[in-house]
């Protein structure tokens, strides 16, 4: 099973069905902050619909398309990070993360994402990751600039959130840069 130690107290382990009822509740308690970004949040309305979607992303790590993990912090649940389904063609993926309100500004999605990059780029050899973040949602486009991804563009209202089209910033980081930031004496 897909989990790696992040930190002291900062786990990523792949999400189990046997935790839906956990997501849920944690999804619930941080709704109305996480429907202002991430579109799936309107559609999650019971533990059931947390399970569905765990059995898909097992599914989608069981066919070497990525682990979807949950971010687990002092032995709590508390948020996500995953891979969506890789490209292989391209050996390409883009990352996906939230968490609970009280642990942000901690520094815990930076690391969780630093471990994860290396994962994707030591382990799996991607070429390429991707973030894609509202163009208004700094504390999110904070965690890819701070990586050292390059800010490539923004697609314009690319998603349909909460009522409303947003634009997204690329953030993109190939495997050399990556090999860059890890040798310097990274601030993670
Ligand atoms: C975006 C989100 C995941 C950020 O999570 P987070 O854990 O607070 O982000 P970070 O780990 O990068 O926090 C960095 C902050 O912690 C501080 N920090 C403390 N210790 C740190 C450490 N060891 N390493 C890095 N940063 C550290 C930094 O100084 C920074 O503070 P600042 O933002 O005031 O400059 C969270 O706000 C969230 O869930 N938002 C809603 C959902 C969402 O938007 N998801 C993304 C959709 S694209």
């Amino acid at each position: 099973m897909f989990r790696k130690t992040v930190a002291e107290g900062i786990e990523l382990k792949l999400l189990q069905t046997s935790e839906a009822d956990a997501l849920y509740a944690l999804v619930d308690r941080n709704r109305e902050r996480l429907r202002r970004w991430l579109p799936w949040v309107e559609q999650t309305r019971s533990p059931e619909d947390v399970r569905a979607f765990i059995r898909r992303v097992l599914d989608q790590y069981h066919s070497n398309l990525g682990p979807q993990t949950g971010v687990w912090v002092n032995g709590s649940l508390s948020g996500t990070l995953g891979c969506h389904p890789i490209d292989w063609s391209n050996r390409n993926c883009s990352l996906g993360y939230w968490l609970d309100t009280g642990y942000e500004g901690k520094g815990v999605m930076t690391r969780c994402c630093a471990a994860m990059l290396d994962y994707i780029f030591n382990e799996l050899k991607l070429h390429r990751a991707e973030v894609r973040c509202g163009v208004e949602n700094f504390r999110s486009c904070a965690i890819p600039k701070r990586l050292g991804f390059t800010r490539e563009g923004v697609v314009r209202q690319a998603e349909w959130v909460s009522g409303r089209w947003i634009d997204l910033v690329v953030w993109g980081l190939l495997a050399d840069d990556w090999g860059v930031v890890s040798r310097k004496d990274r601030k993670v």
